[in-house]
């Protein structure tokens, strides 16, 4: 799938760190939470709210809204437009998305 030339890990650039579901996950400072989720072999980041049907990124530029994640307890985030912060919680977002008034 998607890979990285050289891992942040094993250069002396700068690592990110933040949780995705149960996983720790590392990127570089500046990478969007989509990019981190699919170098490090995530692509499921939603599931769909009639079938459950998993989704992943596709267009990468905010557009398709196929990256919903949930970042720190806030819904219905682009992953692909969300840069990844040390520390963040991250979660699958699970079918129906919840309104806020
Ligand atoms: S991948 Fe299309 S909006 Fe994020």
């Amino acid at each position: 799938m998607f890979k990285r030339l050289s891992p942040p890990e094993a250069t002396n650039e700068a690592v990110v760190t933040f949780r995705f579901d149960e996983q720790t996950v590392t990127a570089r400072p500046g990478d969007t939470v989509a990019a981190a989720l699919l170098t490090s072999g995530i692509s499921i980041c939603r599931s769909t709210p009639v079938s459950n049907a998993p989704r992943a990124p596709y267009c990468m530029m905010g557009v398709c809204f196929e990256c919903l994640v949930e970042v720190d307890g806030n819904p219905n985030v682009q992953a692909c437009q969300a840069e990844v912060r040390d520390g963040m919680h991250v979660h699958t977002q699970q079918g129906a998305r919840r309104l806020t008034s």
